[in-house]
């Protein structure tokens, strides 16, 4: 008996941020640069930092906050995927960490490392995992602590990335039009020397010495990382519309994941999108790796921006090098 066909859908959406703000201002007292240099070069004015907790912690608060939103109870969900790279720990995963403290206790779930596309890794794989038709409520969350792996004597990186966290949660419908339509998703190892944290792994077990080179922190070729950013999100953007036939007016949103607001502008610009038809949050947030895109979802939709039929395109470029995009129809009213 052929089965029916399912698609996975968002209906529910959640984050969390830190309190504790770190302005331009903070960064002209630690390193070389200003205010203007850092808006002028990213669209960055302020990021956050998790002072106490870590990664799971802020994991969880996102989901609880999902939670809020919808009548679904944390022991009816089925799987929990966490994209990070900046896991509690090596292991457990940090699925395990924020499964106990949200009290899934009906839910399994893995960490997935993709780094800035992580959170679209993890959306094209909850995604499979709903139209098997096995599970019915997968939670895919971005949650990164990217200042515990900064270096804040580097003025090249320590200005870009901030902490935070947002969730969606994936549940099947019957109607093909709506949830995931389409993804495009690519990895290219050769990348690997220009974004990378080298330290810690199997490759660099921890020692003196690789904490005296400073292997732990993130290690970044600005300028080679935005030339094939901007052309692998610009490109994978408009490949993913012109795929599914949409013109850049049947666009209710692009989404993109939010690294630099130069990158942002020249993907939109690829696409044909004018400025009000992008999610921007960079400018409060800075790179928060996997939590950027899930988060303007959860800002856009609870400012009312969002409603439902809107045509989305999520894209997303980061270290591997990953990257992708999705066609997203929007199903929450
Ligand atoms: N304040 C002041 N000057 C700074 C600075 C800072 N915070 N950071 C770097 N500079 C300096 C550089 O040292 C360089 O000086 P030099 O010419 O004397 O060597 C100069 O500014 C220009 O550096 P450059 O790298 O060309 O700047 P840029 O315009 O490319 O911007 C980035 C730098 C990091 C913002 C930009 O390269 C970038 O966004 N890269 C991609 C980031 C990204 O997407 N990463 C994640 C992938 S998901």
């Amino acid at each position: 008996m052929q089965s029916t066909k399912l698609n996975a859908q968002i209906t529910a959406v959640g984050m969390y941020v830190p309190d504790k703000v770190l302005d331009n201002k903070y960064f002209e007292e630690i390193v070389e640069t200003n205010d203007e240099w850092i808006v002028s070069r990213t669209g960055i004015k302020e990021r956050r930092k998790m002072e106490n907790g870590a990664t799971s912690d802020m994991a969880a608060n996102a989901i609880l906050d999902l939670l809020k939103t919808t009548s679904v109870k944390a022991e009816e969900i089925d799987v929990i995927i966490v994209a990070t790279v900046t896991p509690d720990m090596f292991f457990p995963a940090t699925a395990c960490l924020v499964q106990d403290k949200i009290g899934a206790k009906n839910a399994w779930g893995f960490d997935l490392s993709a780094a800035c596309s992580g959170f679209l890794f993890a959306l094209q794989t909850g995604a499979a995992l709903i139209e098997s038709g096995r599970y019915k409520k997968v939670i895919v969350v971005g949650s990164d602590k990217m200042t515990a792996i900064s270096d804040y004597t580097d003025r090249n990186t320590c200005i870009l990335f901030g902490d935070a966290a947002s969730a969606i949660l994936l549940e099947p419908t019957e109607d093909l039009s709506y949830g995931l339509i389409d993804t495009l998703l690519y990895t290219d190892g050769s990348g690997k020397d220009a974004l990378n944290m080298k330290g810690g792994g199997s490759l660099n077990p921890s020692s003196h010495e690789t904490v005296d080179n400073k292997m732990h922190y993130i290690y970044q070729d600005g300028k080679a990382v935005f030339k094939v950013a901007v052309k692998g999100m610009a490109d994978i953007s408009y490949e993913v519309m012109k795929k599914n036939n949409l013109e850049s007016d049947d666009i209710a949103y692009l989404v993109p994941h939010q690294a630099n607001l130069r990158i942002i502008d020249a993907t939109a610009n690829r696409m044909g999108i004018e400025k009000e038809k992008v999610m921007i949050n960079i400018h409060k947030y800075g790179n928060t790796t996997a939590a950027t895109i899930p988060s303007c979802l959860t800002e856009y939709y609870r400012a009312g921006k969002l409603k439902k039929g809107d045509n989305l395109i999520l894209a997303a470029f980061g270290a591997g090098y990953t990257w992708g995009a999705a066609y997203v129809k929007w199903s929450l009213d």
